[in-house]
């Protein structure tokens, strides 16, 4: 029904803050693409110069392959949902979702039919007569989804839909938006900052941070061979354990990554390794997943690492143990960037989502203006600002904290040693930029 493409797009507002910077960003058609990123990352931007409600700087924005930067939004074949949508208070239901039709001329019957297909198709074919004060949030959602498909476009852009929703309604909602529109067909670009919406709804992920796009694909993708450290640990609840590692290499026998005082042995036969191996002597990021840990009995063969339990943090259906293995953190010391330990809370909690990491963590260090604004302050910065790496020389190394799952109240205490396996297939390697390190020869 409609395919999208923007070419090097650009958005530099007045007063010089980078919205969207370079952009390049295909979405097929019939294709569910989640835009997701953290506030102000310029998510809205893109969907707004999609829309036509704001005109990139530079770049292309192609519909159907057509150049359509000067085109009006009314012109564009595209619905638009936002999370502050409003309906008509004084229409009902079913002439508020009919009201397009009515502005296109569509005749009476005509009207009537359509706008019950699409409420009977959103759940709501029984609330018709009623006025949008006497809906529950989650049907008044579906009125404004309704709405916006009544016409059938051939892009469908959501802003954030759900956001004002409480939990369990959004997880109902998002399920039911992903069927519908993979029902109708229709392209969809839908704008969320929150990974469990982008990583359930998706047939693709786009991640933004400050303007520039830093990894897209589908949900397996983006989650398995995260792109940048940035991705690796914006998804992901509890989020990625970032660890700092030295590489050496011994030629007879494997690739040592040394973790504080410990170590883990890639074996030749690994692909990996001699893409590691131009790393010896230096700094890397091993980045490993919860579900990489398994705690283990102390004498277990195999790579294993063993840490003390700093706290335990009990979520009902699992544990959490927060380990300190004597590795050092990788900087995460802007003031918006919760620990680790607050991560996971804030995850449980249902808030989702990392918060920020380092400007440093853009893909390229393309922060532009918008992320100049953002930094830290200046004493915090080091002193390569493309580093991920604490520098000794300014910062008091900090120690990494391991997320490890376990059973719920497990018999293990605060203090008490834990060994766990660690699953070498699973672990993530990023160069001290943030960039994946196997993606790219060096
Ligand atoms: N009209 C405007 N004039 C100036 N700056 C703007 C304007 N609109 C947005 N910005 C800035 O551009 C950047 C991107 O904004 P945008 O609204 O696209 O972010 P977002 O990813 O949608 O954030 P959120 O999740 O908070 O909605 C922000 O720094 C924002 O302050
Ligand atoms: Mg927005």
């Amino acid at each position: 029904m409609a395919t999208v493409a923007l070419k090097e797009v650009t958005k530099v507002f007045p007063g010089g803050t980078v919205a969207v910077d370079g952009l390049d960003l295909d979405v097929a058609d019939g294709e569910f693409l989640v835009l997701l990123g953290p506030s102000g990352c310029g998510k809205s931007t893109v969907l707004r110069i999609v829309a036509g409600l704001e005109s990139p700087s530079a770049g292309s924005v192609l519909l159907d392959g057509e150049l359509v930067n000067e085109l009006p939004p009314r012109e564009r074949r595209i619905a638009m949902v936002f999370q502050d949508f409003a309906l008509y208070p004084h229409m009902t239901v079913g002439d508020n979702i009919g009201f397009p039709l009515k502005l296109a001329g569509a005749e009476p019957g005509d009207r009537q039919e359509r706008t019950s297909n699409v409420a009977a198709a959103l759940g709501i074919g029984d609330v018709l007569g009623r006025r949008p004060s006497q809906l529950s949030g989650g049907q008044r959602q579906r009125v404004a989804m309704g709405r916006a498909i009544v016409r059938q476009p051939g892009l469908f852009l959501m802003d954030e839909p759900l956001s004002n929703l409480d939990s369990g309604l959004r997880a109902e909602l998002r399920a039911e938006i992903s069927a519908l529109t993979r029902e109708l067909g229709v392209t969809t670009i839908y704008v969320t900052h929150d990974q469990a919406e982008a990583l359930t709804m998706a047939d693709r992920v786009a991640i933004m941070r400050n303007g520039v796009l830093q990894d897209v694909g589908s949900p397996t993708q983006v989650y398995s061979r995260p792109a940048t450290l940035y991705v690796a640990a914006f998804l992901g609840s509890p989020r990625m354990n970032l660890l700092e590692a030295s590489v050496y290499v011994q030629l007879d026998r494997h690739v040592t990554l040394a973790i504080g005082d410990q170590a883990l042995y890639l074996p030749w036969d690994d692909m990996r390794s001699r893409r590691m191996a131009h790393y010896h002597g230096e700094r890397i990021v091993v980045g490993m997943r919860p579900e990489a840990l398994t705690p283990v009995a102390p004498d277990t063969p195999g790579h294993r690492l063993v840490g003390k339990i700093r706290y335990l943090e009990h979520h009902g259906h699992e544990t959490l143990a927060f380990l300190d293995v004597g590795a050092t953190a990788v900087a995460l010391d802007e003031p918006s960037i919760p620990t680790q330990r607050a991560a996971a809370s804030a995850n449980a909690a249902g808030r989702g989502g990392l918060g920020r990491l380092l400007t440093r963590f853009s893909k390229g260090n393309r922060g532009g203006a918008a992320a100049t604004a953002e930094a830290g302050e200046p004493g915090d910065r080091p002193r390569n600002p493309q580093s991920v790496f604490f520098d000794p020389g300014r910062h008091h190394q900090k120690p990494a904290e391991v997320v490890v799952r376990l059973a719920p109240y497990p018999q293990i205490a605060v203090g008490q040693s834990l060994n766990v396996a660690v699953s070498l297939e699973a672990l993530h390697f990023f160069d001290e930029r943030g960039d994946r390190i196997d993606l790219h020869q060096r």
